[in-house]
């Protein structure tokens, strides 16, 4: 008899973007006149910049020639764009990094879910609350979670980001082996200074933990003072993966690709206590069970490194950190409290009402779809995640709705 994997029924019924999909398709069929404006997922709307599209153009022309053509690529990904990578995201920036660390994929939602695989079963893992949903269901999904009750797992470690910390995690009070920090932060768009991240990467040495460092929006970093990456701390070489994507830096959330960084340096222990290169092992499961990204998708990605590329992304960063500016003055100008879309697209923002019941507020009296904070975990009950990925005469046009629902909304 064929039977399932007993963990799937222990995930909440719906995976947070599908339900929201799900309850605003209810809203239009029941309204279909209403003319909606998306601020819930963070899907780009800017299309890909000329050097990108340029770039992608000539290579899938490379492939229909017999002479330039090209079948599987090289398992890690091409070096062509590893180095690159390696030298402007990293070296430029004071971080050692070699193209041989870098591992290209077609996403960081993949990527920061499918690392666990290298992972014993029985480890103790800290996720922060608010969270991106993908790192806990995929840890239940692998079992990892034990079963979920009064609105946690009774497996995991919650690390609680709430105004009170600024929203950037507290160290654990309990042992921990394995920790997920996501800084600019998805959902509250917080920010972690050098001295925080070096506080963490000193406590993750210190017990032997790991930290998976998801830094998918970096581009949005502004504040020269803010690291990018984690490798710019010293020692983070012996304890840190990181996972970036040029989903929100270059507009690939439909063309994918990504890549994770995986130093040398970085172990993981056997029961015998023998040391393994993570990287080794992150290799050889990328080998096994995935094909690489596709040539022009590569070549693609590589362009985001010419100086045209670097440019064009910048204005693509820029605009949506414009939108994020209204956003957050506006709302903030109606006396709600927001944190983030100052180094990201993100905007935190307090109800002072069940999140859920905000969002089919919002959704019914201004037409707004925006992301309820109860979706992320429990101290995101309260908030709702505005996102700036929109045109801005569709921002101006959410914000002057909001603005005249505001008598409904309790501001
Ligand atoms: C989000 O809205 O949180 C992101 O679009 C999710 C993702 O990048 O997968």
């Amino acid at each position: 008899m064929i039977r399932i994997n007993e963990n799937y029924p222990k995930l909440s019924s719906s995976y947070l973007f599908s339900e929201v999909s799900r309850r605003v398709a209810a809203f239009q069929a029941s309204h279909p006149g209403a003319q909606l404006i998306r601020m819930g997922i963070g899907d780009v709307t800017l299309p890909l910049p000329p050097s990108v599209v340029s770039a992608f153009r000539d290579a899938v022309q490379e492939l229909a020639a017999e002479d330039t053509f090209h079948g599987y690529g090289p398992d890690l990904g091409y070096d062509f764009l590893r180095g690159p990578i390696a030298e402007i995201d990293y070296r430029a920036r004071g971080a050692d990094i070699d193209p041989g660390e870098i591992v290209i994929s077609d996403g960081s939602k993949c990527d920061t879910a499918n690392i666990q695989e290298i992972f014993a079963h029985d480890l103790h893992i800290a996720i922060p609350d608010p969270v991106y949903p993908v790192y806990v269901d995929t840890n239940v999904m692998a079992g990892r979670t034990g079963s979920f009750r009064d609105g946690r797992y009774g497996g995991l470690i919650y690390l609680d980001s709430t105004e009170e910390n600024g929203f950037v995690p507290d160290l654990p009070k309990s042992r921990v082996d394995l920790v997920y920090l996501c800084f600019p932060n998805n959902p509250t768009g917080a920010t972690i200074t050098r001295e925080q991240l070096a506080a963490w990467v000193d406590y993750a040495r210190k017990s032997k933990a790991l930290i998976l460092y998801d830094a998918a929006y970096v581009a949005f970093i502004r504040d020269p003072s803010l690291p990018r990456s984690i490798f710019e701390i010293p020692g983070a070489r012996e304890c840190a993966i990181e996972f970036r994507s040029f989903s929100k830096t270059a507009g690939f959330t439909g063309t994918r690709c990504a890549f994770t960084v995986v130093p040398r340096d970085c172990k993981a222990w056997d029961s015998a206590g023998g040391a393994h290169s993570l990287l080794d092992l992150w290799s050889r499961r990328q080998a096994t069970k995935f094909n690489g990204v596709s040539y022009p998708v590569q070549r693609a990605a590589a362009a985001v490194y010419t100086p045209e590329g670097q440019e064009e992304t910048k204005a693509l960063s820029d605009y949506y950190l414009g939108n994020a500016k209204i956003i957050r003055e506006k709302l903030g100008g109606l006396g709600f409290a927001c944190t983030g879309g100052e180094n990201s697209p993100y905007i935190w923002v307090k109800t002072d009402m069940e999140s859920w019941k905000f969002f089919d507020l919002l959704l019914e009296k201004a037409g707004v779809v925006v992301t309820p904070g109860a979706g992320f975990g429990m101290c995101g009950e309260g908030y709702v995640r505005v996102s700036a990925f929109n045109k801005k005469e569709n921002v101006q046009k959410a914000m002057q709705k909001i603005a005249g629902a505001a008598k409904d909304l309790a501001v």
